[in-house]
């Protein structure tokens, strides 16, 4: 068995720690962290979470709502945490609000109430309870490109809903994946909300690394799962070879350690790895091999029998071409310039083939390295007839 607890691996569920966004969940904090010493007089917040798919926002903003209801606690105040994302739970008014009451207090719910009614019910009700709220209003870009309804005008003028009574709502913090809808927001809507916004950069290999390294921990037995087939993970998903979203990184590493379970392995191997990124990021195809010269193909062939024999996702230049030589003496004749490796080698990468990382770390992340070798094997007899 690999797979401790591989639920841990699951997007939702919400890791202990945040490696490289530990320093944005503390911003958010010291942020709000002024409304929870005086909360009966402080003004509404908020603050905008900007990145791209899988770089950490929707986890920051999770972490950070508990982070501020425990704090919030610890001073005797009743705080509650209430996040609304309308790709989840609807991209109208209506069904945003009927969501964050129903979050809020079922009680005070009907479904004969408008829009407008539910956020009255809303705001007496934690008045009158001394309770306190703060909202993640995430993926913003989403539900601004469903409706016109003005949602952002809403929610940061909720202070003005009851007017001469203070608006328990101490902030929201919206998330998005670009700054484009801001185009979309009328100016009343604009100076509500702020220009300013909280950049998530893509995550770099070693951040990616760490942040599969820290999920291992929790989710797989000790010693199944290795340093380098972590590393390859992260290799792939991150700039240049891929774009740095963590979900991808977690989805390939849940997957493959599924893959390697149910062929009773009981190692994580990179063979595995390769071949769930076969299926889930295709990208090599036949026609594409069919239209390699064919000493390039043997170039190929000979990568590809080198992989499914190390133990490493990766093998160095000197083994191809040792390879090379060594196909060449079984009965087919490559007797292979060094510099004719050399440039298939790069032709292969320029092909999205093979990624080269230097001339120690030659790999296939496409395809699984056993399905290419087949289809190797058969072009060249095929060829060779
Ligand atoms: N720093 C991190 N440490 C541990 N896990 C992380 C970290 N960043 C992201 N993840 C995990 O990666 C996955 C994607 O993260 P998240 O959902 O926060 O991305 P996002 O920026 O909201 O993406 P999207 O724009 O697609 O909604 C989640 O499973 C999350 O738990
Ligand atoms: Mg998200």
């Amino acid at each position: 068995m690999i797979l401790k607890d591989g639920d841990k691996l699951l997007p939702s569920y919400i890791p202990s720690e945040l490696p490289h966004r530990e320093k944005q969940v503390r911003d958010l904090f010291e942020y709000f962290k002024n409304a929870i010493v005086d909360p009966a007089n402080s003004s509404p917040k908020y603050y905008q979470l900007i990145g791209p798919v899988g770089s950490g926002k929707t986890v920051t903003a999770l972490k950070f709502g508990t982070m501020l209801e425990e704090a919030a606690k610890e001073s005797g105040i009743a705080l509650k945490h209430v996040y609304v994302n309308p790709r989840q739970h609807g991209a109208t008014r209506l069904m945003v609000f009927r969501y964050i009451v129903q979050a809020v207090e079922p009680s005070i719910f009907s479904a004969s109430y408008g829009a407008e009614e539910l956020v009255i019910e809303l705001l007496k009700y934690i008045q009158k309870r001394e309770l306190y709220i703060l909202l993640t209003f995430d993926e913003l870009d989403f539900m601004i490109n469903q409706t016109k309804e003005p949602i952002v005008y809403n929610l940061t003028r909720l202070n003005e809903v009851l007017p001469g009574t203070h608006c328990n709502v101490l902030g929201i913090v919206f998330t998005a994946r670009s700054t484009t809808y801001q185009s979309k927001l009328d100016e009343a809507e604009l100076s509500s909300l702020g220009r300013f916004y909280v950049k998530f950069e893509p995550y770099g290999t070693n951040q990616i690394y760490d942040i599969l390294e820290r999920r291992c921990y929790e989710a797989v037995y000790p010693g199944t799962v290795g340093d380098d087939v972590l590393r390859y993970i992260a290799d792939v998903t991150s700039p240049p070879l891929g774009s740095g979203d963590a979900r991808y990184a977690l989805s390939i590493l849940y997957n493959s350690c599924m893959l390697a379970q149910n062929l009773g392995s009981p190692t994580l191997n990179p063979e595995h790895v390769r071949k769930v990124l076969s299926v889930l990021n295709p990208s090599v195809t036949e026609e594409d091999l069919m239209y390699l010269p064919e000493e390039e193909r043997y170039v190929l062939l000979s990568i590809a029998r080198l992989l499914i024999h190390s133990r490493s996702p990766y093998v160095s230049f000197d083994q191809i071409v040792a390879q090379v030589e060594h196909s060449g003496q079984k009965g087919k004749p490559r007797k292979m310039e060094l510099k004719d490796v050399v440039r298939y080698v790069q032709d292969l990468q320029n092909r999205g083939i093979i990624d080269v990382r230097g001339l120690t770390e030659i790999g296939i992340s496409s395809v699984s390295a056993n399905t290419l070798d087949r289809f190797l094997e058969y072009l060249v007899e095929r060829l060779s007839e």
